[in-house]
């Protein structure tokens, strides 16, 4: 099979959310917020926390060890591993060479991609790249974040709107020219850096008893600028990947977008002219997951019988950075 005949095909996939449920109501005891608001501005219901003492790895190898057995593989054949995290165990090494060793993977090479909420997205566009070059067959994609860690708990413009979570997918080569991705592409605008971002605990300001007491190591953000842009930024990058892919909008059997808040998701449906029951959303229960969310809708939606053979799928996300991106799969 010449490289330039690959295709990179979804063979199996996992998501892992931890047990502990923090309801909206949950915030009413320390916060100046209500159910309501949170419901009303963003369909957050509920979201996921990680019990201490574990993190980003802990999440992505049970996603993975489920994604591996959906697959029928185990990770002896995996050729790569990438994580996309923002929220890693450790500032060095990689999570993903955490969950390397984790799954007993000894032929791999592992790396993670920082790219916010878009992580996921970058980690599989990377990997695709990789698979369509020839380079590597398989391989383990990743999304997983514990955005509770970096959250100010007495923020409520942000606190509310984040939950802890992995998705995991396994990607093969195929020749099979009808399957697999069609279109990927991703965008960045760095001007936005400091609109969404964590000041302290980088090379910049390293952490100090001051960046600690004063909340440094949290998420800072504009959201109503992050919304405004958010939806245009998605509309415009999934026009372009389904033109690339020369698939109509009424061809796409399902749109699985980035799951920060249902107010986004229903805004860029609208402009994408796509009903709602063509639009995956699981923001209610998880709030918003970062890098997971989408190998999380995606996994929940093939696991809801969703997602069927022949199928185009259209994902999407945008985060910190900014950073955004949309992929086309057919199925
Ligand atoms: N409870 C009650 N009131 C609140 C809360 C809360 N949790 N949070 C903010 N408010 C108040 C504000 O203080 C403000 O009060 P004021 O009018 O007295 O100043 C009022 O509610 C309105 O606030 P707005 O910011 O105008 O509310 P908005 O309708 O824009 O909703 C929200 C805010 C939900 C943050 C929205 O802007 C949003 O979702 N933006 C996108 C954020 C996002 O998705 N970020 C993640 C990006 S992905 C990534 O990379 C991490």
């Amino acid at each position: 099979m010449r490289p330039s005949e690959h295709r990179t095909v979804i063979l199996g996939s996992g998501s892992e959310l931890p047990p502990k449920v923090m309801t909206n109501t949950e915030f009413e005891k320390f916060l100046d917020t209500s159910d309501e608001w949170i419901t009303t501005r963003t369909g957050i219901k509920e979201r996921r926390v990680l019990e201490e003492g574990k993190a980003t790895a802990d999440m992505a190898y049970r996603a993975s060890v489920q994604a591996l057995q959906s697959a029928g593989m185990e990770a002896s054949d995996l050729d790569a591993i990438i994580v996309g995290t923002c929220t890693p165990d450790y500032p060095m090494p990689s999570s993903a060479c955490v969950l390397e060793d984790m799954l007993g993977a000894r032929k791999v090479f592992s790396f993670d991609i920082n790219a916010a909420c878009s992580g996921f997205l970058n980690a599989l566009t990377v990997t695709d790249s990789f698979v369509r070059t020839g380079r590597i067959r398989n391989a383990l994609v990743v999304g997983s974040d514990v955005l509770s860690r970096v959250l100010n708990w007495q923020d409520r413009s942000t606190c509310v709107l984040f939950g802890d979570g992995a998705g995991a997918i396994v990607v093969g080569a195929s020749n099979d020219g009808e399957r697999g991705i069609l279109s990927a592409r991703l965008r960045t605008d760095g001007s936005y850096a400091k609109t969404l971002y964590v000041p302290a605990g980088g090379s910049l300001q390293p952490a100090t008893p001051e960046s600690v007491e004063q909340k440094q190591h949290t998420i800072i953000m504009n959201g109503k600028e992050v919304f405004k842009i958010a939806v245009r930024a998605m509309e415009e990058i999934s026009r372009e990947v389904l033109e690339e892919a020369n698939v109509s909008v009424d061809e796409v059997s399902l749109v699985i977008p980035h799951q920060a808040n249902l107010r986004i998701i229903n805004a860029l449906a609208e402009r994408l002219k796509v009903p709602q029951e063509k639009v995956m959303v699981n923001v209610d229960k998880y709030g918003n997951t970062s890098a997971a969310s989408v190998p999380v809708a995606l996994d929940e939606a093939w696991r809801q019988g969703r997602i069927a053979p022949g199928d185009v799928v259209l994902l999407n996300s945008f985060g910190a950075g900014f950073a955004w991106g949309a992929i086309a799969i057919r199925f």
